[in-house]
């Protein structure tokens, strides 16, 4: 196999180290923008196997990437459970959101609304290099809860946390439906040919301490087993976002075989703690990535530094829209150089 990052993932030695970028398909790329405008509505990129390809392919073509990441939105999921779900010009997401028990009972997986997504894949990995790794993802459960109870994400979440608080019971009915349908869907980008997953928990950093457990770690590792029960072999990346201290806790017992962390983790917490559990991945700020330069060069060479070479060169969060292309060329041929044969 010459896949860099299932080598790295599998413990197997490579001759550098793997390197991709959370939304690194998005605005920041010309390319992107002008199908976008094409299409004209997110949705649509996302529900068309044509785009959506395209777009995933765009940064493997302009860039010696490790990895391609689906293009695809973690709210497909609330969609295709039957939520109303649109996503405004420079609002982001915004859903009907889920009011009581009633709404709850109506919601159900229809997997047709997500078809496309299994052909995108199918699409993307007859195209892809046999160097590149394929990527499939969801949204982590309680990320996806708090866009489906709140509807949006003006208000901090709020409802979310309150049923977290003064509802588990609630919380626990929605948190089965996502379980139920996450499994389902995961499993079938497996078999559409996503080589790797990653759980995207942007949230996490919400639940104070006491909730980190129930509703974080738990839930993450009831998806695993029941995801590993059938693929044992996928390697799954969980990315609690701003979970502090509560890394440890996640890496140790989530049953996720690669730990994705944020810019706001020390790097030396990151190697004497966390990468004794997990291969790690991340956490360049992507505010480096936007400003380039000298400055972005020593936020790479202090990961690297720190964490090679049993390391998947990441950001602590997405590539942001008014990045400059050229710096994420700059980026990946810092980390070739200096971690190459
Ligand atoms: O990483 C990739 O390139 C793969 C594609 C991807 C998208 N969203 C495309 C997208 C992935 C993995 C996601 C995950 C996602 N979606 C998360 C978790 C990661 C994170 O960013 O924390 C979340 C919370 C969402 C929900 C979501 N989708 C929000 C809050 C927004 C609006 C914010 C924004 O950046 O506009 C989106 C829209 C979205 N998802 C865009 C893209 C490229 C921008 C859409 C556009 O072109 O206007």
């Amino acid at each position: 196999m010459d896949k860099t990052l299932l080598k790295t993932i599998s413990g197997e030695k490579t001759d550098h180290m793997p390197v991709w970028l959370m939304r690194q398909a998005g605005r920041y790329l010309p390319e992107y923008r002008a199908l976008r405008a094409r299409a004209g509505n997110f949705l649509d990129l996302c529900l068309t196997p044509a785009w959506a390809t395209e777009i995933t392919l765009q940064p493997t073509k302009r860039f010696d990437l490790d990895a391609a990441i689906l293009f695809a939105d973690i709210l497909l999921i609330p969609m295709a459970l039957g939520q109303k779900l649109e996503f405004r010009e420079g609002e982001g997401p915004v859903l009907d959101k889920i009011e009581d028990e009633k709404a709850l009972a109506k919601l159900v997986y229809d997997e047709k609304k997500v078809m496309p997504v299994f052909d995108t894949l199918q699409n993307v990995k007859a195209q892809l290099p046999q160097n590149v790794a394929l990527i499939g993802f969801c949204g982590g459960l309680w990320t996806v809860a708090c866009y489906m109870l709140d509807g949006n994400s003006r208000n901090g979440f709020s409802r979310a946390q309150s049923l977290a608080e003064n509802d588990p019971q609630m919380l626990d009915r929605l948190f089965e439906i996502l379980l139920n349908a996450s499994e389902t869907y995961l499993n079938r980008q497996i078999e559409s040919g996503a080589e790797v997953l990653q759980i995207f928990e942007s949230w996490a950093g919400l639940l104070a301490d006491s909730k980190f457990e129930r509703w974080i770690v738990k839930p993450t590792a009831e998806l695993v087993t029941r995801i590993k029960r059938k693929h044992p072999k996928i390697p799954i990346i969980g990315f609690p976002r701003e979970s502090g201290i509560h890394y440890k806790t996640y890496a140790e017992k989530s049953g996720i075989d690669v730990l994705g962390i944020d810019q706001n983790v020390s790097l030396d917490v990151a190697r004497d703690q966390l990468q004794k559990i997990k291969l790690l991945q991340g956490n360049l700020d992507p505010a480096l990535l936007v400003a380039g330069g000298m400055d972005m060069r020593r936020g790479i060479e202090a990961i690297i530094d720190k964490m090679g070479p049993r390391h998947i060169f990441n950001l602590g969060h997405g590539v942001v829209p008014h990045t400059p292309p050229e710096h994420v060329a700059e980026l990946i041929k810092i980390v070739r150089e200096r971690t190459g044969p």
